[in-house]
This record gives C-alpha cells, sequence and structure tokens, in this order.
C-alpha cells in the first residue's frame, strides 16, 4: 500500500512538471502586454532594456536575454575611413531574464568589459557584440560566444567565455579566429542532436562560414563551411523548424539598413539555397529599419518562433530599439509580416 501510495505520488508529480514548462508561458502572456516593436522597451525596475545584437537562452524554465551593455554617448571613429564608424564604449554583456517574454528583469552584467587594460580583449575601447550563450549538456557549462575585435574592427576574432549559472560571472577564456579566418557579426545555433556551430561573416564580410563546434562548445572541430561567396552576408540569425534549417541575414551597410534574405537547407553543414526577403508590409524592403540578430523557438511550441531584429540608431547606439516580431511558415517557406504591437499568444501554437 505504501509503495503503490509513493509510485501514485511520483506520477502525480511527473505529471505536473511536464505541463509546467508550457503552461508558464501560456499562463503568464494571457496579460494583456504588448510587444511594441521600435518603441523603448523597459525592464521590471522601469529602465530601458540594454542588450543590443542579442540572442535568447532557455535554461530551466526561464528566458535569458542576453546582449551588448553599450555606454552613454556615441562617437565617430575617424580612425576608420571606409564607412562610418560610429561606436560607444563596451560595457560588456547585460543578461535579463523572464518566464513570458514580455517583462524583462536585469539580471546584471555577465560579463563585464575593463576600463583599466587598454590592452586586455575584453577593453571598453573595443568591440565586443553579438553574444550569444548555448548551454552543454556534458560539461553542465553555460557557453557564450561573442563578437570581440578592435576598436577599428581589423582583429575580427569571435570570444569564449563560460559560467556555472546562466547570470554570471562568465569567465573569458580569450578569443581565436575559427578555423584560422576572420569572424566578425556572428550567431551560435544547438542542434537537437546537441551540435553546435559557430556561423560568422567572414574574408572580410564576402562569405559567411558555418563552423562546427567542439564537444564542449569551446572551440571549433575543425568541419566547416563557406557559404554565399561574395554575397556579403552578416547578421545572421539560425534556426529549425520541422527538420529544416534557416539564416536569415543582412546585407553589408553599417548601422544603417538594408534589406533582409533568408536561406534554406537540409542540413548545417550541407548546401544553402537562397530563398528572399522574408519581411512583408511597411518597410519590409529595409527590415523594417532594423537588422537581424537571433530567432527565438518558445519552448514546448512547434510553430511558435519570434523574429529578433536591432533598429539601430547609429548616432545614439544606447538608444537603438528592438523590433520581434512572429515568423510565420507557409510550407518550407517563411514569412515575417509587419505587426504595429502584438501578443505573445498569436504565435503559441
Ligand atoms: C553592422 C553589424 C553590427 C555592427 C556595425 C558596426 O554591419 O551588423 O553588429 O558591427 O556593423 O558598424
Amino acid at each position: 500500500m505504501k509503495r503503490l501510495t509513493i509510485f501514485l505520488i511520483v506520477i502525480f508529480y511527473l505529471i505536473v512538471y511536464s505541463f509546467g514548462e508550457k503552461k508558464q508561458i501560456k499562463t503568464r502572456s494571457h496579460t494583456s502586454q504588448l510587444i511594441v516593436s521600435g518603441k523603448e522597451w523597459h525592464d521590471t525596475s522601469g529602465k530601458r532594456i540594454n542588450a543590443h545584437g542579442g540572442g535568447i537562452l532557455f535554461y530551466k524554465g526561464v528566458y535569458y536575454w542576453y546582449g551588448e551593455y553599450k555606454a552613454d554617448s556615441t562617437y565617430l571613429n575617424s580612425k576608420v575611413t571606409q564607412w562610418e564608424c560610429y561606436r560607444t564604449e563596451a560595457r560588456g554583456i547585460s543578461c535579463y531574464s523572464s518566464y513570458n517574454l514580455v517583462d524583462w528583469k536585469f539580471e546584471g552584467v555577465v560579463l563585464e568589459s575593463e576600463s583599466k587594460n587598454e590592452k586586455s580583449e575584453l577593453s571598453c575601447s573595443n568591440v565586443l557584440e553579438r553574444p550569444k550563450v548555448i548551454y552543454n549538456e556534458k560539461t553542465k557549462k553555460i557557453v557564450m560566444w561573442l563578437h570581440v575585435d578592435s576598436h577599428d574592427y581589423t582583429k575580427a576574432s569571435a570570444g569564449v567565455a563560460i559560467c556555472d549559472s546562466p547570470v554570471g560571472q562568465f569567465k573569458y577564456l580569450g578569443s581565436i579566429r575559427p578555423n584560422g579566418q576572420m569572424s566578425r557579426d556572428m550567431t551560435i545555433f544547438k542542434d537537437d542532436n546537441g551540435k553546435a556551430y559557430q556561423i560568422c561573416s567572414s574574408e572580410n564580410n564576402s562569405a559567411l562560414y558555418i563552423n562546427e563546434l567542439s564537444d564542449d562548445y569551446l572551440k571549433p572541430s575543425g568541419r566547416f563551411t563557406r557559404n554565399f561567396i561574395n554575397q556579403f552576408r552578416e547578421a545572421p540569425a539560425v534556426f529549425k523548424h520541422k527538420g529544416k534549417y534557416y539564416i536569415i541575414s543582412s546585407a553589408c551597410s553599417g548601422w544603417d539598413p538594408n534589406q533582409a534574405k533568408y536561406a534554406i537547407s537540409d542540413s548545417m553543414l550541407g548546401t544553402w539555397t537562397m530563398k528572399g526577403n522574408p519581411c512583408t508590409g511597411k518597410d519590409a524592403d529595409k527590415t523594417f529599419l532594423g537588422q537581424s540578430t537571433y530567432v527565438l523557438q518558445i519552448n514546448g511550441y512547434k510553430d511558435g518562433y519570434i523574429a529578433m531584429f536591432d533598429k539601430w540608431n547609429k548616432k545614439d547606439l544606447i538608444n537603438s530599439r528592438y523590433i520581434w516580431l512572429p515568423v510565420i511558415f507557409k510550407g518550407d517557406s517563411i514569412e515575417i509580416p509587419w505587426i504595429k504591437q502584438w501578443n505573445i499568444k498569436m504565435v503559441l501554437r
């Protein structure tokens, strides 16, 4: 009898737990709160969210949004003459947490830049951009990759940092040029089978590299592909839906918006087919005046995807805004329609 009671209690908790994660987003997002693209987005303490070029980690029932923590003032780096190199000091990588993807609590700067040591790769005069964070089941480490560059973008490298907790402090391990090649705008994609990839603009932005990572996610495995050669694609955002892989990317025009394109493939290291602009509606030819950074699949929802873009304000970079829009699937094709304001419920399917 006692055994049966214990068995029933265990079954009860298993059922409650397995429905729990899905319910978490459902119940909490039944608030009337809307995602309003391009408008100031405040954290739960009322301060403007400062997490640019970011990405999201879902870990133990919580979403963590990591991004570039920009400093207040923007200046033009006059040493760079080929393009308008507007800069802010890099203040490190910020982290915000949320259960419902609308209310974000500031967890702090989880990888800090260094204001005293000019020679450090994390010096605030350097470039620390586009952080992406994944969890490694084998090592139980939270792993961050980010674009680490010199003030004039000539270092073109990728940095790695690790932590036991999603909210920091991350330990910086250093930067590399993956497979000996340049790495500027970048993202990380973790596949269902645990394999992870670093995807970056390389060869002076003329080709997009897909670098498979080692099992601990800390370095390239040595297997990589060169894609979209001479197409100058950057700002990659990678996701998977119904067994197909997708990359949304932008053209190269600095902080100024241009037309997005997406490509599709049957495998990460396979052949990618460029499909065209996924955006529709107002300013669709200029990515709604934004630039891609990440596509999030909402945990537990097979068609629930959110495309995240940055609406850069090049002369006041900290005041750049966020554009989050649902991804609509039509067979293998995708569409990202401009919707001025919407509720997360819309993509919970
Ligand atoms: C963009 C890139 C941004 C930032 C900017 C600097 O093309 O996507 O992440 O590096 O250039 O001008």
